[in-house]
């Protein structure tokens, strides 16, 4: 079997990560704009590869790959930079991003919540409010006016996990708390504001919304295809301590109206009507298997190879990750990320040999090919990332990007991997 016909190839980016501008046109600080000592080498993310001004040759370059989708986020800062008040230009830019996207004949795909939380909110507490659910329900009620005549798909969330547990538990992650007492109530505020964000979507888009969110999905590649050992996968995966905090906790309430153990206390009969609003997909961020790692070695322990970052390089992770989250929860299946980070370089001859990234790409993508195959409903593949970009604490060190950011002077140069994935796009994912 081929992909569909109208399979959704296409790369993604974040606001805090590409769009610099950061105190422009009204727009207020968010967390990250603040978290100074947290990034590496003294860097921030005030500039980062300034798309917000150069926006169209950006999307040029999408329209020369022939990418058919573009996965970007809103930056809640720019629209209401102030608890209750609006910024009609923080809507203006989007939406001519959004017109720039359309006449290059490129998919828009929405995330409404990339992690940038502006510090007004922060400073009331954040995710630990009760009250943020009312704030974000105002924010996307703004961003779903201006743009849902032209935006159909809608993520509510960008990795739960990443944003709740990191954040505020761990503190690696802005806003670096460890308020580990307050995980449950984020967590809680985080679902009611899916479920209500979802519904109110559904209510007021101008054009058929189809909307879902993104997660880290961390998940187990079996020992072996037999039954028993796709089932202790599928377990280990969602159900496990580690497969339940990293996946179960946030899908089961969304997607099958259950708390899993962790929030059976937490969550009334009514909190869940509200937090499974009926989504139309789940989207996955894949980047490796959550099998044990080995992590001062420079393969895995099966000899597979790592990225810059240290994250193993293993396909197969996509496939079962794929299935697993379809067989559990029965819903189409977007890739909403999947990338590797790589020492590039422009060589002398002006071009950017990224082998590597290659072979991740014809990995990966064969992988999902077997799921396609085999007749999972998988609607799209957005690589991570369009751009080199901000890598959040690990600032501009590790390279993601289909194509590489000069940030002396911002000059964009299209990589060979990015050559190889457009021929993908281009033959629908034959010419492998
Ligand atoms: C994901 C994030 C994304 C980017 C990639 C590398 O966890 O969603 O913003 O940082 O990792």
């Amino acid at each position: 079997m081929a992909f569909p016909e109208n399979f959704l190839w296409g790369a993604a980016a974040s606001a805090t990560q590409i769009e610099g501008a950061w105190d422009e046109d009204g727009k207020c600080p968010s967390i990250w704009d603040v978290a100074g000592k947290h990034i590496e080498n003294g860097q921030d993310c005030h500039t980062a590869c300034d798309h917000y001004h150069r926006y169209k040759e950006d999307v040029a370059l999408m329209k020369e790959l022939g990418l058919k989708s573009y996965r970007f986020s809103v930056n809640w800062c720019r629209i209401m930079p102030e608890k209750g008040k609006g910024n009609p230009k923080g809507l203006v830019f989007y939406r001519n991003l959004v017109a720039e996207l359309r006449s290059a004949g490129i998919e828009p795909m929405v995330t409404l919540y990339h992690w940038d939380l502006p510090v007004w909110a922060d400073k009331e507490g954040g995710w630990k409010n009760q009250k943020i659910v009312d704030w974000y329900l105002e924010y996307v009620q703004a961003v779903v006016e201006a743009l849902s005549d032209q935006v159909h798909f809608w993520m509510t969330f960008n990795e739960p996990q990443v944003f709740i547990m990191s954040a505020y538990v761990l503190g690696n992650f802005a806003p670096f708390q460890h308020a580990i007492f307050s995980f449950k109530n984020c967590l809680r505020n985080m679902l009611l504001a899916h479920g209500k964000a979802v519904s109110l979507i559904r209510k007021i888009a101008k054009t058929p919304p189809k909307i879902g969110l993104a997660m880290a999905s961390t998940n187990y590649i079996p020992d072996s295809e037999e039954e028993a050992g796709l089932r202790d996968a599928a377990e280990k995966s969602f159900t496990s301590q580690v497969g339940e905090g990293s996946n179960g906790m946030y899908m089961d309430p969304i997607a099958l109206g259950k708390a899993s153990k962790m929030l059976r206390r937490k969550l009334s009969a009514e909190d869940l009507r509200i937090i499974s609003a009926p989504i139309d997909f789940i989207g996955v961020n894949v980047y490796q298997p959550a099998n044990p790692l080995f992590k001062d070695t420079k393969y895995s322990a099966e000899g597979k190879p790592k990225s810059a970052l240290n994250w193993v390089i293993d396909g197969r992770c996509l496939y079962w990750t794929i299935r697993q989250y379809y067989e559990r929860y029965h819903l189409p299946i977007l890739v909403t990320e999947n990338g590797m980070a790589n020492p590039d370089e422009v060589g002398p001859d002006g071009k950017v040999h990224d082998d590597m990234r290659e072979t991740f790409l014809k990995d990966f993508i064969s992988a999902m090919k077997r799921a396609v195959d085999e007749g999972i409903p998988v609607v799209g593949y957005q690589h991570w990332s369009i751009l080199d970009n901000f890598e959040w604490c690990s600032a501009y060190g590790p390279r993601f990007g289909l194509i590489h950011v000069d940030y002396q002077t911002q000059k964009r140069t299209i990589k060979e991997s990015a050559r190889y994935y457009a021929r993908i796009i281009a033959t629908n994912g034959e010419d492998l």
